[in-house]
């Protein structure tokens, strides 16, 4: 079977190689990632850059094309929760969550099991692993066809925005991916909701593409929010170490909270925008103010306004309520001054 890819995302002979999801490039991902390499491919939230998570070499290679720190360990998916039982134990809570959100943007950070084949690395030196079953037919396919847990943090250079096209993975990795699964736009837009279950209360580490609100009705506990716990002592080891404040970070300042535009900023609007005035480049994240369409347009249209001639993206508020949390979450980050902790989204001097 062979489909027709529009010219303007090929180019044939030059690395990364993007390519439609079928059949036959689905084994091919599969058979690069048996053999160690890295594979970028769709999920549901965003482009997700793929290894095999139990071997060594292969993983480790995640670390040193995202330019990631080593002490932010890494998102292990699977294709079904008994695949993922195999390598944590599930409590009831988890058990509950897993059967009523999976597949989906949820992941849940659990006790690793002794046995586990997982490369270490994945979980950077700690004792837990964050799982995940995504619900996306070309990412459900690959772990299907590849038959081992992938480990996969979002396919951009570490402290940048993430990727939701294709396109976006090529050019935040260039040719640090040989094999890009292009499947067009990831329907969420958002990362997945990061739960910590592995004490008594559980932790909300990363919101995302599940609200808190389903979290909570689901659990009939209050889900506690970083702000709850203690601060780390060790600063260079954060309890949840991509919760750095400067992340997901556009190149152009972002100012958060504006009614208008100065001339030579972009303005990012949310919901009827005639009333405001200014911006070079305006675009919309919904007309409409729906949060879903919100956060699937997010981190395109940030990445679409990151360009020199604008002096900052104006961001005009969003309702902190349901996916609206992760979508603020997302946007003070960006606008976080960029501490020592983030690392430049350019390749490593050679
Ligand atoms: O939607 C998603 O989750 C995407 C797609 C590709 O699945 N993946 C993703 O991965 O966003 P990444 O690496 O960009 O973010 C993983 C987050 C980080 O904040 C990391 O610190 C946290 O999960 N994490 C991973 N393992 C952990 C663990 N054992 N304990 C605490 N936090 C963990
Ligand atoms: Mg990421």
């Amino acid at each position: 079977m062979s489909k027709i890819v529009s010219p303007e995302i090929v180019s044939p002979g030059r690395k990364p190689e993007l390519v439609p999801p079928t059949d036959a490039n689905i084994a091919r991902a599969a058979d690069l990632l048996r053999a160690g390499e890295l594979v970028a491919f769709p999920t549901e939230t965003v482009y997700g850059l793929g290894a095999d998570a139990t071997d060594d070499r292969a993983v480790a290679s995640i670390f040193e094309a995202k330019g990631r720190p080593r002490f932010n360990p890494l998102i292990v998916h699977f294709p079904d929760m008994g695949a993922a039982e195999a390598v944590v134990r599930f409590d009831e809570r988890a058990e509950k969550l897993a059967e009523t959100l999976w597949p989906g943007a949820l992941t849940l950070v659990l006790p690793r099991r002794t046995d586990s084949p997982l490369s270490l690395l994945v979980s950077a030196g700690l004792e837990s692993v964050a799982v995940r079953v995504p619900n996306h037919p070309v990412a459900r396919s690959l772990l299907k066809a590849v038959g081992r847990p992938i480990a996969a943090p979002s396919a951009n250079r570490s402290g940048a925005v993430s990727p939701t096209t294709p396109l976006h993975v090529a050019e935040s990795l260039g040719d640090r991916v040989g094999l890009i699964l292009a499947a067009g736009r990831c329907p969420i837009g958002l990362e997945s909701t990061v739960l910590d279950l592995t004490g008594a209360d559980p932790v909300l580490l990363r919101p995302g593409g599940v609200t808190l609100e389903e979290l909570e009705a689901l659990l009939g506990t209050k889900v506690l929010t970083p702000e709850h716990q203690p601060p780390s002592a060790d600063p260079d080891a954060p309890k949840s170490p991509g919760m750095l404040a400067s992340h997901y970070a556009p190149g152009c300042p972002v100012r958060l909270g504006a009614h208008d535009a100065a001339a030579d900023e972009a303005l990012l609007s949310f919901g009827p925008d005639t009333f405001v005035r200014g911006g070079a480049t305006r675009l919309n994240l919904s007309p409409q103010g729906d949060l879903f369409e919100a956060a699937a347009n997010l981190f395109a249209m940030l990445r679409a306004l990151d360009r020199p001639e604008h002096s900052a993206i104006a961001v005009m508020s969003i309702p902190e309520q349901g996916l609206g949390v992760a979508i603020n979450d997302r946007l003070r980050r960006a606008a976080a001054p960029r501490g020592p902790a983030t690392l430049p989204d350019q390749p490593p001097a050679p």
